[in-house]
């Protein structure tokens, strides 16, 4: 199918168009921002269990699609049914966020194992499933994993909000035994998207939110090489499946990132400048991003400035409009709205 045959703007946005008025979607569209949100997550057992009830999850991915007008739908899951897949203890806490019972060494790498991986997971897929019958024709779904790198920092640090000295002293420490945990979750992400794929889901979106943290030769062996290896086997099969990567917070590497590891899309943080991003990697791939979601918080003004600027410098290229990272909880959800009728009404001076 070429860019011609396909109406969804998303898609074609990914194939490299260069379109009028931008698509949009919203990196974690569906949350605690949103009252229809917290209402269903109180019937809810805990988190990890809502996002394996399908009737939920599904519910929760449509919300944010009604109230607003987005070109993309992001399954609802979270990147840490991976390592709960393989077989580690993973709870959210409530205030606190994941903990998990640390994996610190080759031996702590018996415990787990991808024997139940797809079956552990079914739930997930069903939702894909019962998503694809249920969005809008013009809406593009979304399937996503996190990066073995950033999947990994929460299995070896076991919580958020650390410094990651555990998980780079051991991959400074013990190279070869830390390339086993990393090849583990590379080969549990490959197969879990390759079923998103089957079941439905269009695009697939890699987050690597910690890759901001590496130095250019770790940042190589551990951000690069694996997605690399994650695209590579997902093209093998579905070569026309886009896969926008997002190595939030990597800086210079975002360059390196983009040519190396062949994915279609990029995601910016907000602090990638948009005119370095339209000179080095707008003619590579589409580029996605970067407003502050701090600035969504606030609306106003100082919120249209910085749409303006992001949108006058990268609707020049392939460009889908999102944030530059996930929507903040206490953000009204009316500047939402706000902001979307401000990119659609955008006009070129
Ligand atoms: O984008 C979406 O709407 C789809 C759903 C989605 C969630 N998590 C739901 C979620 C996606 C794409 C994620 C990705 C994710 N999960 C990342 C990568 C992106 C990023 O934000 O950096 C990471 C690092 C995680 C791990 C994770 N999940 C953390 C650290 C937390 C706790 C922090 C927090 O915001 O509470 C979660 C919980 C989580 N995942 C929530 C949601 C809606 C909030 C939990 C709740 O409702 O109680």
């Amino acid at each position: 199918m070429n860019s011609q045959e396909t109406d969804k703007l998303f898609l074609r946005a990914l194939k490299g168009d260069v379109l009028s008025s931008p698509p949009i979607w919203l990196m974690r569209q569906a949350g605690r921002y949103l009252p229809e949100y917290r209402e269903v997550r109180k019937n809810a057992k805990n988190f990890l269990n809502f996002c394996y009830t399908p009737d939920l999850a599904v519910e929760v991915t449509l919300q944010p699609l009604r109230r607003y007008s987005m070109d993309a739908a992001i399954l609802f899951s979270d990147i840490l049914v991976i390592p709960d897949a393989l077989g580690q203890k993973v709870e959210f806490r409530e205030g606190e966020g994941p903990v998990m019972e640390p994996v610190r060494s080759i031996n702590d790498l018996e415990n787990l194992s991808p024997n139940s991986l797809l079956e552990h997971l079914s739930p997930v897929f069903e939702t894909v499933k019962i998503l694809s019958r249920e969005i809008p024709a013009e809406t593009a779904l979304i399937g996503f994993a996190g990066s073995p790198w950033t999947v990994a920092v929460y299995m070896v640090e076991g919580r958020g909000g650390t410094d990651c000295g555990q998980i780079k002293r051991w991959a400074f420490e013990a190279p070869d035994d830390f390339q086993k945990l990393i090849d583990m979750v590379t080969e549990a992400t490959v197969a879990y998207l390759i079923e998103q794929i089957k079941s439905g889901a269009e695009v697939i979106q890699l987050f690597d939110s910690w890759a901001g943290i590496l130095g250019q030769s770790q940042f190589h062996r551990w951000i690069i090489e694996p997605t690399a290896e994650i695209v590579r086997r997902i093209k093998a099969e579905y070569p026309e499946i886009p896969i926008i990567g997002f190595p939030r917070g990597c800086g210079m590497m975002y360059e390196d990132f983009v040519r190396k590891t062949g994915v279609n899309g990029i995601s910016l943080d907000q602090t990638v400048p948009v005119v370095w991003a339209r000179d080095n990697l707008q003619s590579h791939c589409t580029v996605q991003g970067n407003l502050d979601n701090h600035v969504l918080v606030v609306g106003g003004e100082a919120m249209e400035n910085e749409i303006g600027l992001i949108l006058e410098t990268l609707t020049k290229g392939p460009f889908i409009f999102n944030l530059g990272h996930g929507i903040l909880q206490f953000t009204p959800p009316e500047n939402v709205a706000h902001m979307i009728d401000f990119v659609r009404n955008w006009k070129a001076l």
